[in-house]
């Protein structure tokens, strides 16, 4: 049997650069090209292949396809949340036509299998924000929540109309230290543990009560890959998981942070960002992923906030 040859579009993002070093390792470095229009971490160019790639460039693709035989794309790339409401055309053009370039190749044959992530940001002010359902109303008020849910429907529909194997999971915020979250609303939680690491204090652009369910990085990349590797009959859903995580709020997190850093302080100013955090559920039920492909989460946040403090401190010394 050959092995199979995987192609990450969006390498070079928070998640893409974790995972890839994933990929790596399960399927060997020559097996894992990495992909986007800027460059990568070291870590990732140095482990292995590396091809500069506007996805909007069709041509460009299917040449990198050729080049190493591809047979599975993880699609990555995409505007987030705050990025995609300063720059609505880019954010809809990015976000759908990426998704249909890779839907068209698998469902002509040139690929596999496509893995394509969802959001929370499906959701909207209308839905029920507690425990949010997998199947529930869904109506998203901004252009990446309605990119992401009109992704989804296309992911369906190429599944059970031309027999497309495309997986998917609603991503809750995610948290990690290796890269720099790419202008999402769930960015405070990152931008929190460097600055205080860095100055001892930060200013949320969230308010205090403004709960959220987010994920630790190792949390999400190994949802992926389960999600990936499972027998196809047991990915019943081929629009997009919800998975959970944790739920919390600012003033939450920075009591944990305050157990590390005595010292640290927090203030509050709302943004732009903050209309959107209110339009997302404060937290999301997973059962259908659990009883599926037996998806747990593992980290909360008291070992999210331990292991981003010890990584972050050694990373600025
Ligand atoms: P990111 O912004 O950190 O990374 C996206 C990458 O795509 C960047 O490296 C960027 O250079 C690249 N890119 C942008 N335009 C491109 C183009 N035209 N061609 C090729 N590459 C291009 O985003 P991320 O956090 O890694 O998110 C990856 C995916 O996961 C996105 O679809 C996002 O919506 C989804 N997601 C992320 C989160 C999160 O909290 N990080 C939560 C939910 C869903
Ligand atoms: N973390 C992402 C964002 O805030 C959620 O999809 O945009």
């Amino acid at each position: 049997m050959t092995k199979d040859t995987i192609l990450v579009i969006g390498a070079s993002g928070q998640i893409g650069t974790e995972l890839v070093t994933n990929l790596r390792a399960m399927y060997g470095n020559a097996h894992v090209v990495a992909s986007d229009v800027k460059s990568a971490t070291a870590e990732v160019m140095e482990s292995g292949p590396f091809e500069q790639l506007d996805i909007m460039d069709e041509s460009r693709l299917k040449e990198i396809l050729d080049k190493y035989k591809v047979t599975q794309i993880y699609l990555l790339a995409a505007l987030l949340s705050a990025t995609a409401e300063k720059n609505i055309e880019l954010g809809w053009a990015l976000n759908m036509r990426s998704l249909s370039h890779v839907l068209d190749l698998a469902r002509y044959g040139k690929i596999k299998k496509v893995y394509w992530p969802s959001s929370i940001a499906v959701f909207g002010p209308t839905t029920p924000s507690i425990n949010t359902p997998q199947y529930t109303v869904m109506e998203p008020n901004t252009v990446y929540g309605i990119s992401k849910q009109a992704g989804e429907r296309w992911c369906e529909y190429y599944h059970h109309k031309f027999g497309v194997d495309v997986r998917s999971i609603r991503y809750p915020g995610l948290i990690s230290w290796k890269a720099q979250p790419g202008g999402g609303t769930t960015d405070y939680a990152v931008h929190v543990f460097h600055e205080a690491i860095k100055h001892g204090k930060y200013e949320s652009f969230l308010s205090e009560n403004t709960t959220l369910p987010m994920m630790y990085m190792p949390d999400a990349i190994r949802a992926t890959l389960e999600l990936m590797e499972a027998p196809s009959e047991k990915v019943k859903i081929r629009s997009s998981y919800n998975v959970a995580g944790i739920s919390f709020n600012p003033v939450e997190i920075a009591n944990t942070i305050k157990g590390h850093l005595p010292e640290f302080e927090m203030t509050y100013k709302s943004d732009e960002r903050q209309a959107i955090a209110d339009s997302w559920p404060q937290s999301i039920d997973d059962t259908l992923a659990r009883e599926h492909w037996g998806w747990k989460h593992e980290y909360d946040l008291k070992t999210i906030a331990e292991d981003m403090i010890i990584n972050l401190k050694k990373q600025y010394k």
